[in-house]
């Protein structure tokens, strides 16, 4: 592809992916402030534009386009000249064609498609996980004797001397540094979920 031909595409393709840029001319550029899938149903979504055509223009109005009327509208920012807000009804993919007049000049800019969807609440309070019952609590305790008898008989003999220790603890001296330290060697044998099991079961090692 010759030089001039990939410079075109990418620009091309830029203008679809955040930006566009004003047909003919670049000296007006039209930015989103959210990122994409932050367009949603019902909020106003912000777009800028910039450059110095947008500094010195006579006026710029800005259209939506391929939607029923009624569904998007465009609307300048009261307080912020170089913004705009496209706000949509329901779920739609438009553009937005800004127009910018300077004396006898014109510039059209297209922005879009923009893709406007159903507004999903994804935060809130996760919910809780349950605690474990007792039948589940001791399912994990014999499991975790058995790894216990495997992988810290051999140093400690007798499992009450490590009475009621914490998953937290035992990975804290399994990963501890310090190359004296003799459970090192256990180091990437056992997952998050053995250790909870193995301090299930040293919650009472009588058991
Ligand atoms: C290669 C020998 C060795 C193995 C295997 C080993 N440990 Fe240790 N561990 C030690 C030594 C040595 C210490 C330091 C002295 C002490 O506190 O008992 C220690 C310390 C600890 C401590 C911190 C001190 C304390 O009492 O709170 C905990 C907890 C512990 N070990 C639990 C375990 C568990 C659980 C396992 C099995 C997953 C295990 N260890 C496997 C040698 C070992």
């Amino acid at each position: 592809m010759k030089r001039g031909a990939l410079a075109l595409l990418i620009l091309a393709l830029a203008g679809f992916a955040t930006e566009a840029r004003a047909q003919g001319a670049v000296d007006v550029v039209a930015t989103a402030l959210f990122d994409a899938t932050s367009f949603k149903v019902g909020m106003l979504i912000p777009f800028r534009l910039s450059g110095p055509a947008v500094d010195s223009a006579d006026s710029i109005t800005a259209q939506v386009l391929d939607v029923e009327s009624g569904k998007c509208q465009v609307m300048r920012d009261p307080h912020i000249g170089s913004v705009f807000h496209l706000k949509c009804v329901s779920e739609a993919e438009t553009r937005i064609v800004f127009t910018v007049i300077k004396g006898a000049n014109k510039k059209t800019l297209f922005y879009g498609p923009v893709r406007v969807v159903p507004f999903v609440a994804t935060y809130g309070v996760p919910e809780a996980t349950p605690p474990p019952t007792a039948q589940e609590l001791d399912k994990l305790a014999i499991e975790g004797k058995k790894l216990w008898v495997s992988y810290c008989s051999t140093c400690h003999t007798d499992p009450r001397s490590k009475q009621g220790r914490s998953a937290a603890l035992i990975k804290a001296k399994i990963n501890d540094p310090d190359p004296n330290n003799e459970m090192r060697s256990l180091k990437g044998l056992l997952s998050d979920a053995d250790l909870n099991k193995i301090a299930v079961y040293l919650k009472d090692p009588t058991k």
